[in-house]
């Protein structure tokens, strides 16, 4: 406004002509714009550093358990692929144990159950396998040798864990499948996407293996989510898979065709299915019942419905109508 004032005064003196003025106005304009792009950009520099200093710690820190035992133990001959004897879990912080004299063993090729109310433990339980947490109390065995005296990256490279809530990131579905192997195959990508049967929806996708995935996996559906985060667990070929509470969001008849692919990986893994709905655990060799932290029962789908009330009640909860036939 002074500018135009001042400018104003002078050109009415004829001091200055108004073509001078419109063009010192244009320059002016243009350095202010140049000098809050500058500020804005000085405010981003700020906070980039800050923020790399973060992440710069996250990466530098280290976990808590690293068991610093750098050689693999021999396997005891005979011992069941994975054992827990009298384990439990107390949360830092907490009061209350979530996991309490947990005892059972699982073999190759077995398929597991693992079954209970909401907050029951199921998650923890399967979380102490590949050592996301340190049991205290009781021991866990892989292939007979305790847990402490393995190196972690040994025990984690056998495992396959498709988690609770499904992390993918941004880039293609192949790079997101890698994640599980770093040096897969497009044929061992496809293999590992058709048994979790995500191979039909990932090929009617735009560029196939190619298709670029949001971050957080915002463009698909749950259901797809659930199946690339099998697929990216199984295409390491693990010993043992844990899938928690991975078919949720699958309807009925997929739900079905993916727990007949794992049946038949050549494989053979040994399979944790943690659910709330007995449907997803009733052909499992063994089906372990928490209730509130503790064992409330272990057995076949037949015999627990005998036997025990809490799986019955869940059961039924389910299926009224198999309660009205009692
Ligand atoms: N990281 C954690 N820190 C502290 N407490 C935890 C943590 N994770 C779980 N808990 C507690 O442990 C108990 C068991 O939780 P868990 O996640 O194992 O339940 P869940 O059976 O998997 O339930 P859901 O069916 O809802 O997944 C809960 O009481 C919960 O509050
Ligand atoms: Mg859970």
């Amino acid at each position: 406004m002074l500018l135009i004032w001042v400018g104003a005064l002078r050109v009415d003196g004829g001091k200055l002509t108004q073509g001078e003025v419109v063009a010192l106005y244009n320059y002016m304009a243009k350095i202010l714009v140049e000098l809050i792009k500058l500020a804005d950009l000085i405010i981003t520099i700020t906070r980039a550093l800050a923020s790399a200093k973060r992440a710069a710690a996250l990466i530098d820190t280290k976990g808590e358990d690293e068991n610093g035992v750098a050689s693999v133990p021999a396997p005891v001959a005979g011992a069941p692929l994975i054992e827990f004897r009298d384990a439990g879990l107390t949360y830092r912080g907490s009061a209350e144990p979530a996991l309490e004299h947990i005892s059972f063993t699982a073999d190759r090729g077995e398929r597991i159950g693992v079954i209970g109310g909401t907050g029951s433990g199921k998650s923890s339980l399967v979380s102490l396998i590949p050592r996301f947490y340190k049991n205290d109390g009781g021991e866990v065995l892989y292939s007979g040798v305790p847990a402490q005296e393995l190196p972690v990256g040994a025990i984690r490279e056998r495992i396959g864990v498709v988690p609770q809530h499904t992390a993918l990131f941004r880039g293609s579905v192949r790079d997101n499948i890698r994640w599980g192997k770093p040096d897969a195959t497009d044929d061992e990508i496809r293999e590992a996407l058709s048994a979790a049967q995500a191979l039909d929806f990932v090929e009617a996708k735009e560029g196939g293996l190619d298709f670029m995935i949001q971050e957080n996996g915002s463009n698909l559906s749950g259901g797809q989510k659930q199946r690339l985060a099998i697929a990216r667990a199984l295409v390491k070929k693990p010993e043992i898979l844990i899938l928690d509470d991975s078919s949720s969001a699958l309807d009925y008849a997929t739900d079905l065709k993916l727990r007949q692919a794992l049946s038949q990986l050549d494989s053979a893994p040994c399979v944790f299915t943690v659910s709330q709905r007995t449907v997803a655990v009733r052909d499992c060799d063994r089906i372990l019942v928490l209730d509130d932290g503790k064992l409330a029962g272990t057995g076949t789908h037949d015999e627990l419905l005998k036997n025990n009330p809490i799986y019955r009640e869940i059961h039924l909860s389910q299926y009224p109508e198999e309660a009205e036939k009692r």
